[in-house]
Formats: C-alpha cells, structure tokens, sequence
C-alpha cells in the first residue's frame, strides 16, 4: 500500500500511551503513513529512512529532547516541518522553538480537532517547500541546458552561479577574460535569464567599428549633425531600450567614447550628435574585455571612474588550462555537436586522442577547442578520431601510412593515396576559405567546375566548412 502514501508523520514521545494516541488520530488522515518513536535519538535515527514531512515531538523526554531534535532536524532537512507538544512549564521554551524554525506548537490537554487542523497545514507547507525546491533546481539544470554553457569545474559553476544572481538585476556587468574563454556566450546567458529576454539583446563589436563612427553608432546623430548626416540615426542605445546592450571587447574604445559612455551609465540618458536634447533610455549595460584595464588605466588609456561603473559586478572568466575537467565534458559536446551536423554520427575519439585533448595547453581556449573537435570531425576518415586529427599540418605521407601502400598491388596504392591526398588537400582549402568553392578553387589553380567535380568524386561538402 506504500505507493498511496503522500505523506509520512513521525510522532516523538518518551509517554508510550501519547504515543498510541497521536497515532490513532493521524491514521485518520488519508493517504498517511505515520510512525512513531520514544526518544529523541530513535528518531534522529529514523529521519533518513523513514524520511516525515511532518514531526511532532515532545519538548520535555530525556537525552535529546525536543528543542534539540528540533535544530538537527532543520539542518537535515529544512523542509520538514516541526511541531512540538508543550505541557505545563514549556510554553515559554516553545516560543524560543518558533524562532528557531518550530512551525508550530500545541498545548496539552489537546482538542483532536485543533491538532488535526495544525498537522495537514504543516504537511501543506511541506510539500509546498519541496515542490519550489524541485522546481528550482530542474529550471536552473534545465536553464543551464539551454544556455548552452558545459562545464563541471568548480570554476565554470562559480561563474554559472554568479550568472544566476545577477541576470534578474540591472547591475551592470563587465566580462573578463582570455580570447575565447566563453565571455560572450556568458553575456548571453545573463540577458536570457533576465527579465528583458524578451527583447532583443544589442552586440557591439567595440573594435570592429571604425573609431570615428562608433560613436554615432552607440549615440545616435540628428539631420545636419556632419556633412552627410541627411536624416536622423538612432543610435545601438535606443535601439537597446528596455534591452540590454553588450559590449564586445571595450578595452580600446577611445577616451572620447568612454567619457560619453560614463555619462550614460550615469545619468541614464543619451544625446546624439548634433542635437541638443537629451533621451532617457532604459538600458542595461555588459561589457567584455581580455585587456589588463589596470595597466591601460596606470597609462591614462582608461579612464578611471568608467572602468569602476563597469566593474559593479566582474565575472571572470577562467582560462581553459586553469580548468581542465571542463575540456573532456566540452570535447565530446562539440563532437556530439558536429557529428550531427555533418552527419558523421558514431564518431569517437580515441583513449589517445582524449589524453591529447585534455593535456594540450588550448592557448585559445574553448574557441580553439570547439574549432579542433570540427576540425578533426570534419576530416576523420574512419570512425575513430585520433591526435593525428587534430594535427594543423598535411602530412598524408607518413612512414607507417607508407607501410599500409607498400602491402597492396601498385596501382591500387597509387589510386588510394591519390584518393587520400585529394581528399585532404581538398577540404584543408574549403577549411581556409570557410567553404568558399571559387575561391578554394583559384588557390588549387583550377576552374571552379573541376574543383567541384572533385569535391562531388570525394563527396565533399562546401557548407559543412563555412565558418559559424
Ligand atoms: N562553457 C562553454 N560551453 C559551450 N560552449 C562554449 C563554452 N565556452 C565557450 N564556448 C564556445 O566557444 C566559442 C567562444 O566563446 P565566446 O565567443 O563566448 O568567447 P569570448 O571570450 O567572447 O571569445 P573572443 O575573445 O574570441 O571573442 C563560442 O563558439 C562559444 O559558443
Ligand atoms: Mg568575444
């Protein structure tokens, strides 16, 4: 009858005949299973196994008594809730209780009614506490999924954590760490788990964009503002409103841009070029940088009083050498990643392959990891991928290679390593190009039609190697 349980009482009272009384009155209750105990110790015993939702216990029995099952109870589980049975003298014991997270007392002689009423209340609490707690942690496993963020280091869950806290507030956040350390995919994740996913977060490639222009890019300019300013501009903020706007890579902008933008973060307003009205704006603001900003500040290149409206909250993001159990868990995502998309599936690595993988020193961290997975998945030929596959260099003429041709009839060993070395010269070009095929066909020197006549022989695909 186990599996119509719903909920489990645990009755604690060194009174025998109590004990049969509180057990009588809650086998009234449905779908309850309820056991009890004479001491204190009994059970602290059974709280594992027997696992109550609710716990009603004497205050006054020898050894444990009630207050202090009461405290190991909470640090067990703080969801089960406790009520204690007071008699004369320990009233004022019991309201000590309540503070220290007692759901309830009851005073002997006791009306059945009233502590029937009191116990199906505790158990709702109970169950009400632990479906918020399954709740939590499924959304935060599942939020985690989502984000796409892999990792089982301590340093990848601080910084998962940390992520978690901040999304739901405006702080701004500044972003650091090496190249390809996961900076904007951690941006990301904290406009998703904020309240304006719903908008569109704004990117902006801080280097990308010509000096010059990036400020009416951010700010926006008015008709008339320079030669050539025919119309009105918003600029990326407003487009940003109600959203967030990030940053990329703000460790070069000029001092120009960074007074503007302190004036921003301040003031919450912008004025674009030219005018002289000012726009409020509702903006939350991520920044990334892999500069060392306090040398940049120590030579007049930072400005101060930016880089401390930045730092509000700083994540930092550590590099892949300081957290190698995240290399393995990230290695196999990318190989189940691009497998699937270049439909290689039952591709794996080899034990040697994986001690490679986890002992190189990923100088470009997981950009440089995720582009050596697709790499070697891209140009494995057989099942298993081996440290050969991560090799930069073409090298379809190794000795032992060699010894594999030397076993076979002439011409079958000259067609094969014809075969092996189109393949590979091939798709190290359409690699180069990002799978563009014109031009992979000019560097091979041949007309574009040859060149995909090949890449049909060798049933090579361009869009497998364009660039992400
Ligand atoms: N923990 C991770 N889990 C899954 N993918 C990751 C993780 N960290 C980084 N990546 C992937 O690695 C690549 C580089 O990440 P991202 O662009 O966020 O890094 P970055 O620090 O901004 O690098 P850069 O300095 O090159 O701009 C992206 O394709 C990203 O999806
Ligand atoms: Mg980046």
């Amino acid at each position: 009858m186990d599996n119509v349980v719903k909920t489990r009482i645990l009755v604690v009272d060194d009174e025998p005949h109590m004990t049969r009384m509180l057990l009588r009155l809650f086998r009234q209750i449905p779908e309850a299973k309820v056991e009890s105990c004479l001491s204190g110790e009994e059970a602290l015993e059974k709280l594992p196994s027997f696992s109550p939702d609710v716990v009603i216990t004497d205050i006054k029995m020898a050894g444990i008594d009630g207050l202090i099952l009461l405290r190991k109870i909470k640090e067990f589980d703080h969801t089960i809730s406790v009520i204690l049975i007071t008699g004369y003298g320990t009233i004022e014991m019991a309201v000590q209780a309540l503070k220290d997270g007692a759901y309830d007392f009851i005073q002997k002689p006791f009306d059945s009614d009233h502590i029937l009423h009191v116990v199906q209340r505790a158990i709702e609490r109970t169950t009400l506490l632990r479906e918020n707690k399954r709740l939590r942690t499924e959304v935060a496993g599942c939020a985690r999924e989502r984000l796409g963020i892999i990792g089982e280091s301590p340093a990848i869950k601080r910084v998962l954590e940390i992520v978690e806290r901040v999304a739901p507030t405006d702080a701004t956040v500044l972003i650091r760490g090496e190249s390809g350390t996961g900076k904007e995919l951690i941006a990301r994740a904290i406009h998703r788990l904020s309240n304006r996913r719903d908008k569109k977060m704004i990117t902006v490639n801080c280097p990308a964009v010509p000096e010059h222009i990036l400020e009416s890019e951010l700010f926006g300019y008015v008709k008339g503002a320079f030669t050539g300013a025919t119309t009105n501009h918003d600029g990326l903020f407003k487009e940003a409103h109600g959203s967030t706007i990030f940053l990329d890579e703000i460790g070069d902008i000029s001092l120009s841009v960074q007074t503007k933008l302190l004036r921003v973060l301040q003031e919450k307003e912008i004025r674009p070029l030219g005018s002289t009205k000012t726009i409020a704006i509702d903006v939350r603001v991520i920044a990334s940088t892999n500069q060392d900003l306090e040398e940049k500040m120590a030579k007049g290149d930072f400005r101060d009083d930016l880089f401390y409206r930045l730092n509000v909250i700083t994540i930092y993001v550590p590099p892949l050498r300081e957290r190698k159990e995240d290399i393995l868990p990230l290695a196999l995502y990318f190989l189940h990643k691009y497998s699937e998309k270049y439909e290689k599936e039952g591709l794996n690595f080899s034990s040697e392959a994986l001690d490679y993988l986890v002992n190189r020193s990923w100088k470009g961290n997981v950009r440089e990891l995720q582009n050596a997975v697709r790499r070697a998945v891209l140009l494995c030929q057989g099942k298993v991928i081996t440290p050969e596959d991560f090799s930069e260099r073409l090298e379809p003429l190794q000795v032992d290679h060699f010894n594999l041709y030397l076993g076979k009839p002439y011409t079958q060993a000259k067609k094969e390593l014809i075969q092996s070395f189109s393949r590979r010269y091939v798709e190290e070009l359409l690699l180069q190009t990002g799978g563009n095929v014109t031009q992979a066909a000019r560097l091979a020197g041949l007309e574009r039609q040859a060149f995909q006549r090949l890449m049909r022989q060798l049933q090579i695909k361009s869009r497998n190697f364009r660039k992400e």
